[in-house]
């Protein structure tokens, strides 16, 4: 069964990607979950019903449920996509994002490969460009190895994709962990990352060589409702007990194809402002809470753009200092994303300068860094 979570994606892209999935020998079930806001769902559903006619396959658009406690959003999309399958005698549920504009039958051949060769786990890995998933690298991969880190759960390269394939046991087990379901927002990436590691599952990265094409987002903007949810929930994992070691083997990479690799990611001139504008009293407050070497600087951008002090080893007590002091409230939302916004474009305007092998070399090291300033740390050395 696959599943594709949809979110005014451009409608003929997921009737594409669900033909293409309908069409694979081993695809008995399609289904696209959006909200009943979602603009454009009806149409995607016209363009399902004319694809069911034509195949073999189940093809359908269902509204998803309420589920989960949080923001309304992909997880509960993703959560209804799970109850479905688990109310259906299929085995193995693969979810992709429905606006990949390079879907084609390889996705699902490369994740029943890894679960024919027995992973419950398949997850799609694939060079993006140095500039992109941001979040991925300022805030899910730090805070794993920061919270986790002498577990594997840091290592995993694409947390927040939403590419993957599950057996049934790895499913039921989601629907039933308290920490998934009520993840309705843009958390469930993170939650169902942390979930099947904590559970035991051996995980297999397979790595697409093309990347993934699919719109990029304009000014950071666009994404900061994701930032502070996934913040909010990778800083929840690291309340809870760190996962054993579990099995994680990673195809090998490959230099990006030129088109990912010279893509810039985010207007930065845009995110100038966004750090600048708009502060409110609140905000302030906030941010004169945190320790002076942050809030001075940051302070700052209400009359001039700063951002320069937001290396690295900077970047891991920000991270620290949220981890215990952050509240999932306007102001320190607003705050967060500053702080974010701030570290991406001193990185952006640094090391990914470098060309993006040396910048994908330079996050990975910062990953493996914090993990063990972070082990260090918890052992005393
Ligand atoms: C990420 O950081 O991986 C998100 O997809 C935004 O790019």
């Amino acid at each position: 069964m696959v599943v594709f979570p949809y979110k005014a994606d451009d409608p003929a892209v997921a009737v594409a990607n669900m033909a293409t999935a309908a069409a694979h020998p081993r695809v008995r079930r399609v289904v696209t979950v959006g909200a009943a806001d979602t603009p454009l769902l009806e149409r995607v559903a016209e363009g399902a019903a004319e694809v069911a006619r034509r195949g073999h396959a189940v093809v359908e658009v269902v509204v998803q449920e309420r589920i989960g406690d949080l923001r309304p959003g992909k997880g509960d999309g993703m959560l209804t996509g799970m109850h479905l399958f688990l109310d259906s005698d299929e085995d193995r549920l693969h979810f992709y994002d429905a606006d990949i504009t390079n879907f084609d039958s390889s996705w699902i051949d490369g994740a029943e490969e890894a679960l024919d060769a027995g992973y419950p786990v398949a997850r799609h890995y694939f060079p993006r460009a140095s500039t992109d998933a941001m979040i991925t690298w300022l805030v899910t991969r730090p805070l794993f190895a920061i919270g986790h880190p002498h577990s594997g759960l840091w290592r995993i390269r694409q947390p927040l994709g939403g590419e993957l394939a599950l057996t049934r046991p790895v499913v039921e087990g989601l629907v039933a962990s308290e920490f998934v379901a009520r993840r309705s927002d843009w958390g469930i990436d993170t939650a169902i990352t942390y979930a099947v590691a904590a559970a035991g599952h051996a995980v297999y990265e397979h790595y697409v060589a093309d990347g993934k094409q699919h719109a990029l987002y304009g000014s950071l903007a666009d994404i900061e409702e994701m930032v502070w949810e996934c913040f909010e929930a990778a800083a929840d994992t690291t309340r809870l007990p760190s996962p054993a070691a579990f099995e994680h083997v990673l195809e090998p990479d490959a230099p990006a194809p030129p088109a990912i690799a010279h893509k810039v990611g985010y207007d930065v001139e845009a995110t100038i402002h966004l750090l600048m504008d708009g502060w409110s009293a609140d905000e302030v407050a906030v941010a004169e809470s945190l320790p002076s070497p942050i809030s001075g600087p940051l302070l700052d951008n209400r009359t001039r753009p700063s951002f320069a002090f937001l290396d690295a080893d900077a970047w891991y007590d920000v991270l620290a200092e949220m981890l215990a002091r952050y509240r999932p409230e306007t102001a320190w939302r607003r705050v967060l994303f500053r702080l974010w916004a701030a570290r991406a474009l001193a990185y952006t305007t640094t090391d990914a300068l470098s060309g993006h092998a040396e910048a994908m070399r330079r996050l990975e090291a910062t990953v493996v860094g914090y993990a063990s300033r972070s082990g260090n740390r918890e052992t005393g050395d």
